[in-house]
């Protein structure tokens, strides 16, 4: 998987990203060959790179390879952003949330959660600055809820925290567009007026008048930025202070800020996501939860080319709950060198290799040229399967 300049994308490569034009509801699926058409569009959107599986050009969608399919149905996808984006629209307007418009599409987005439990989250897109806020809090429900289903959680109980997610940054529509849009860092007094959001997301939410889900729906949006240790905001309210929902959500909502690509910023791969939300985040989010999360997502996800203590592989398949240890096409040793065959190797199976690192963009565009190949083109062969045991691949 490579995240390369536009100049550098041609017609046919496979889009490793959902790609949402400026209405935010039509958009080019992950896992379909780019065209000429796309490519005009993205230039005109000022969306200056992409995330591909493959400098490998292909005709249609039908590859060999298991790429990894959106959680959501496009249909389900396009109505939550679509009522979510009239939700605003009607607070800006008429101050009020007609909350029905979110029930058939979370009842949808849990519908198809559900279906694809087992399969591992890997979301990708290319959002406009507005439609960030929505596209954002479309993914956030999704994961929130994927990490509710984890957790044992009622149907009942995850329709709110799929609403809750949808909704988490419904007091956005307080901060200046200017500020919202801002690329790059803000002032001090920027970043005060966006941590008024939790506080009038609550106030709006508690507008709604018969609304049973009213109260919870509060509490996500107004405790979404608190932190465990109590170095959030707007409250910097500790541990069990914290509604669980909005631990749940407040999750989501990094992980998926920190994956999604905006035009000042390069998305960070999973597993850098995964770095700074465990070890460099500690006492932000309730670590159990945490954990559980990080089962439902591809920490490697399909295409990642990683270099071991054995040599040079690319991920084939991620599995539920063994996300550290994916299975993989190793195709060259540790000098670089091509293997005249290679192998799959299951690495939940092997305690003896370890992952050392990932290619980042630059040093697998080096790899390519120096050899020619694109590692991709292994995962479309059928390779036998070995394992490593005392220091010999058998
Ligand atoms: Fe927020």
């Amino acid at each position: 998987m490579l995240h390369l300049p536009l100049e550098k994308i041609r017609p046919g490569m496979i889009t490793a990203q959902n790609i949402y034009n400026d209405r935010g509801v039509n958009y080019l699926m992950s896992g379909v060959p780019m065209t000429e058409a796309y490519l005009e569009r993205l230039d005109e959107l000022g969306i200056g790179s992409l995330t591909v599986f493959s400098t490998e050009t292909k005709n249609d969608s039908v590859v060999n390879v298991e790429l990894p399919r959106d959680v959501l149905d496009k249909k389900t996808r396009t109505e939550a952003l679509k009522n979510l984006r009239g939700i605003f629209d009607d607070i800006e307007r008429k101050k009020t949330i007609n909350i029905s418009l979110l029930k058939k599409p979370a009842h949808n987005i849990l519908e198809d959660i559900l279906a694809h439990q087992r399969d591992l989250v890997q979301l990708s897109d290319v959002r406009q600055h507005d439609t960030y806020t929505f596209a954002h809090s479309v993914n956030v429900a999704v994961l929130s809820g994927l990490l509710g289903i984890i957790l044992g959680y009622s149907p009942a109980n995850l329709i709110t925290l799929i609403l809750g997610g949808l909704l988490h940054d419904i007091g956005k529509v307080v901060v200046p567009r200017e500020i919202l849009n801002k690329p790059g860092r803000l002032t001090k007094d920027e970043f005060d007026i966006i941590r008024m959001h939790p506080t009038a997301g609550r106030k709006q939410i508690d507008l709604m008048k018969d609304e049973p889900r009213a109260h919870l729906l509060g509490l996500i949006a107004e405790q979404h930025h608190e932190h465990m240790d109590g170095r959030g905001y707007p409250f910097g309210l500790r541990e069990d202070k914290i509604a669980q929902l909005a631990k749940v959500v407040a999750i989501a909502d990094v992980y998926d800020a920190l994956t999604s690509q905006r035009s000042y910023k390069d998305p960070y791969p999973p597993h850098i996501a995964y770095n700074i939300m465990k070890n460099l985040s500690v006492g932000q989010f309730d670590r159990k939860m945490l954990e559980l999360f990080f089962k439902n997502v591809a920490i490697y996800p399909v295409t990642t080319v990683i270099e071991t203590n054995i040599g040079i592989g690319i991920v084939k398949k991620v599995h539920f709950g063994q996300t550290l240890r994916p299975e993989i096409c190793m195709f060259a040793d540790r000098k670089r060198e091509f293997l005249e065959e290679p192998f799959i190797l299951r690495l939940m199976d092997e305690p003896g290799v370890d992952i050392l690192r990932v290619f980042n963009d630059e040093e697998l565009l080096r790899f390519i040229d120096e050899k020619g190949v694109d590692p991709f083109v292994f995962l479309e062969k059928k390779y036998p399967r070995r394992n490593y045991r005392a220091g010999k691949i058998i």
